[in-house]
Order: C-alpha cells, then sequence, then structure tokens
C-alpha cells in the first residue's frame, strides 16, 4: 500500500498484528470499556467517519480497520485501482475520535494454506450476488475474521451496502458471534448521491449524472406507493430511464423484503428499493425505504 504509516511513531493508535491488537483490547476490557468496531478498506470520506461516529455514541473504544480485501473484489473488478493512501485515512480516522487503527497486511490476513470460506446463503441469492460472484463470500469471511480477532461489542456497518448488512447479520446470528451489528445511515452528498470511495472514479460529467441514481429510486418509492400491485412494471420503467439518462448498464432496480430480500411484484409494508448502476468505470448502487 503507497503512503503507509510507520506504525512504530504511534504504537498506540496503530496496529499491524493480532496480536498487539489484542493486547490493546485486553488493556481496555481490564479497565471496563466498551469496544466498537469499524471495518473499512480505506479510502476514507465522511460515510466512513460517520460510522465512527455511531460506533463512539455506542461504545468507550473504537477500532477503526483497513484492509483492501482481495477476495470480494471479482477478477474484472476494481482491486488494482482500489484508492490506497494509508496516511491520509488514519489521520482521518484519528481526526474523527478512533482510538486505535487495525491495518493488517495481506499476508497475516490469508497466509499460505488459509483455506476457510464462509458463505452465506439466502440474501445473498439476489441483488448483487449475481453480478458479483464470490463477492459476498468474500465480505462474509474477512468481517468473520475482523470480528473474531477484535471481539468488539458491537460492530457498525454503513446501510448503504444493505445487503452486505444483511449477510453480515445473519453471519452472527448463525455463527454466534457475541456482537451487535449496528446499521448507520446512508450518508448522501448534497445532490443526493451517496457518499462512496468509488464516486471518485466519475468524471465530472459522470458525477453530475451520478445523483440519478437516488432520484429514479425515490421516484420508484413514491410510484409503488400509489400502486402497490404495480412493482415490476415501475421497476422496468425505473431501469430504461436510467439508461436514457446515460447510464451505461443497470443491473437492477427492484423492490425487496427489508429482512428477506426476496423481490416483491406487489409492494407491502416492510419494503426497501434497490438499485446498482454502471456509470463510466464505476459500478453505483443505492437504497431506501418505501415509506
Ligand atoms: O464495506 C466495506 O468497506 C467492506 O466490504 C468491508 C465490510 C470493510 C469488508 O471488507
Amino acid at each position: 500500500m503507497p503512503n503507509t504509516v510507520d506504525t512504530s511513531l504511534m504504537p498506540d493508535k496503530i496496529v499491524r498484528s493480532v496480536e498487539d491488537l489484542r493486547d490493546v483490547v485486553a488493556c481496555w476490557r481490564r479497565d471496563g470499556k466498551s469496544v466498537g468496531l469499524v471495518p473499512t478498506m480505506g479510502a476514507i470520506h465522511i460515510g466512513h467517519l460517520s460510522l465512527v461516529t455511531e460506533a463512539k455514541s455506542r461504545c468507550d473504544k473504537v477500532i477503526a480497520s483497513i484492509f483492501v480485501n482481495p477476495t470480494q473484489f471479482g477478477e474484472n473488478e476494481d482491486f488494482d485501482a482500489y484508492p490506497a493512501d494509508e496516511a491520509y485515512d488514519v489521520k482521518e480516522l484519528l481526526g474523527a475520535d478512533t482510538d486505535l487503527v487495525f491495518c493488517p497486511g495481506c499476508d497475516d490476513v490469508y497466509p499460505e494454506g488459509f483455506s476457510t470460506i464462509v458463505s452465506v446463503t439466502g440474501v445473498t441469492s439476489g441483488l448483487c450476488g449475481p453480478f458479483r460472484p464470490g463477492h459476498f463470500d468474500g465480505v462474509a469471511t474477512i468481517v468473520s475474521k475482523l470480528l473474531l480477532q477484535c471481539l468488539p461489542d458491537i460492530a457498525v456497518f454503513g446501510e448503504k451496502d444493505y445487503q452486505q448488512f444483511l449477510v453480515i447479520c445473519q453471519l452472527v446470528r448463525d455463527l454466534n458471534i457475541p456482537v451487535e451489528i449496528v446499521g448507520a445511515p446512508i450518508i448522501r452528498e448534497e445532490d443526493g448521491l451517496a457518499m462512496s470511495s468509488r464516486n471518485r472514479y466519475l468524471s465530472a460529467e459522470e458525477r453530475a449524472l451520478a445523483p440519478e441514481l437516488n432520484r429514479v429510486l425515490r421516484s420508484v418509492a413514491d410510484a409503488v406507493i400509489e400502486k402497490p400491485a404495480d412493482c415490476e412494471r415501475i421497476c422496468s420503467l425505473a431501469r430504461s430511464e436510467l439508461l436514457e439518462i446515460g447510464f451505461s448498464s443497470v443491473d437492477y432496480v427492484g423492490v425487496c423484503d427489508t429482512e428477506t430480500l426476496e423481490l416483491l411484484k406487489s409492494y407491502s409494508e416492510s419494503a426497501r428499493v434497490f438499485g446498482a448502476a454502471r456509470l463510466g468505470p464505476a459500478r453505483l448502487i443505492d437504497n431506501l425505504r418505501v415509506e
């Protein structure tokens, strides 16, 4: 990773090994402190900092991890291009009151011979699942590791990646990991675009079009309240509209049950609208509650 931090300069603020991480957490536990974890892949923006604030409002100490996890990127995805500036990310996280930043190396996370995959079924079968084969296995595996390494009281995840949030809730339930998973609201730019590390791939022209994804999803939410039995037709029109606006492709627009993510033909109380579409080099996702 370029621009890495010399850990020895801030040994009480940055750790790279699980051993050092556990020493710090053990110290906090001896002092009766509660601990929150915010897993990240770096490329820190205000959305991440809001997760730290959420964790800090619930716990005495907050750990943020930075690890660009190769196993959650598909072959043709942006692993090599993923923005990496550890020094900047650490500065931002510490500035937002993070107590400890955990930056493990790839060989420590996946040493030779590593052969365990955590694979969640059900909530992974729709939405991003078919478009990103292997992605949620990568996420579930790294998040399981991070939770077991830190053993926090809570871990906070952004609801922009709502499907990821449900995957993590499911694995924590199924594996009896003693942690509370907290979902934090999506943080948006003024024009409605959901904040994402991948927004920086957008050209000025693409950036101007990007908030249209949110606008179209909002119009789907309004339309299904008006015509609850028309979800499929409304979503199909929304897909066409995104293409007309200039999105290069649309992976999905759908109204789904908030807990199972099952696609709904007819809107009932607990529903969310989800969308994923490509704009130049960026694949944008967004979602919102129908209410
Ligand atoms: O949401 C992310 O940034 C990543 O998927 C996560 C949860 C840090 C796992 O690598």
